[in-house]
């Protein structure tokens, strides 16, 4: 969508996807334990959401945490999922303020019961709202959701519901957690690294990807019309010509 940014016209994407990386070393480089990072990290989302709304983005979808985080110490993966606690607390008040919808995405059986529980509020109390459509990846594995999401169409097969010569690409994507949401027009990725680290592996084909030295905690508007900036460069042809 064509969108005045500081007087610049601007191809804006409407749904933008977020690798938030770089709170560790944000922390280390202040000699402050890696908690503090991520603290930091929470309140750049929070900030991101409505940067990214007043920008012209409809949708973005954020990476907190990854099937492969539990791998961490017991102490990180308890600050993380407190953080997380903590944003739920207030996410219905706030969310409902900016008309935000929230979406969480990933294998919720695994977290706590409390979490879970206000998660299913959140989702409840801002369904009805048509700002930002916010998404968190949660206890998220793009491999993961893909084996979900074909466990959803075998049990058809079985069920003599479906010929699996019949299943179609519509139907992989229906079938993923993300099936209400279009595909991400771009993903970003902070601090420099350059992987997709099983991040909506599916959805992501056809993305364009923006990398940045920044450590999410610093990531700022700027930096966000800055990627807006080189997606409104690049030339999307889908694998046809132009
Ligand atoms: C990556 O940085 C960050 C994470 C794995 C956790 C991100 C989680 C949050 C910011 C909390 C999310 C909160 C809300 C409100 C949705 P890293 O630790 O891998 O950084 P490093 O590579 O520098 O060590």
């Amino acid at each position: 969508m064509e969108k005045e940014i500081d007087g610049v016209i601007y191809n804006v994407p409407c749904h933008v996807a977020v690798i938030l990386d770089g709170n560790g070393r944000w922390a280390k480089k202040r000699h402050l334990p890696r908690n503090f990072g991520h603290k930091e990290g929470a309140k750049a989302v929070e900030q991101c959401c409505e940067d990214a709304w007043n920008l012209g983005i409809k949708c973005l979808t954020v990476y907190a945490f990854s099937t492969e985080n539990w791998k961490r110490s017991v102490e990180e993966v308890t600050g993380i999922m407190n953080l997380l606690r903590n944003y739920l607390l207030n996410a219905i008040q706030r969310a409902n303020k900016n008309n935000m919808r929230v979406r969480v995405i990933g294998e919720r059986s695994k977290l706590a019961a409390d979490i879970i529980e206000a998660i299913e509020r959140l989702e409840d109390a801002t369904k009805g709202n048509t700002g930002l459509q916010f998404t968190i990846a949660l206890n998220y594995g793009g491999r993961d959701e893909i084996r979900r999401a074909m466990i959803k169409l075998a049990e058809k097969v079985k069920a003599g519901e479906l010929e699996p010569s019949a299943i179609t690409e519509d139907m992989i994507s229906n079938n993923l957690d993300t099936w209400e949401l279009p595909d991400p027009d771009l993903l970003i990725r902070t601090s420099g690294e350059m992987r997709s680290s099983n991040y909506l592996p599916w959805q992501i084909a056809y993305s364009e990807f923006y990398f940045t030295d920044t450590l999410w905690p610093d990531f700022k508007r700027e930096d966000m019309i800055e990627a807006i900036r080189h997606y409104s460069m690049r030339d999307r042809r889908y694998g046809g010509v132009k």
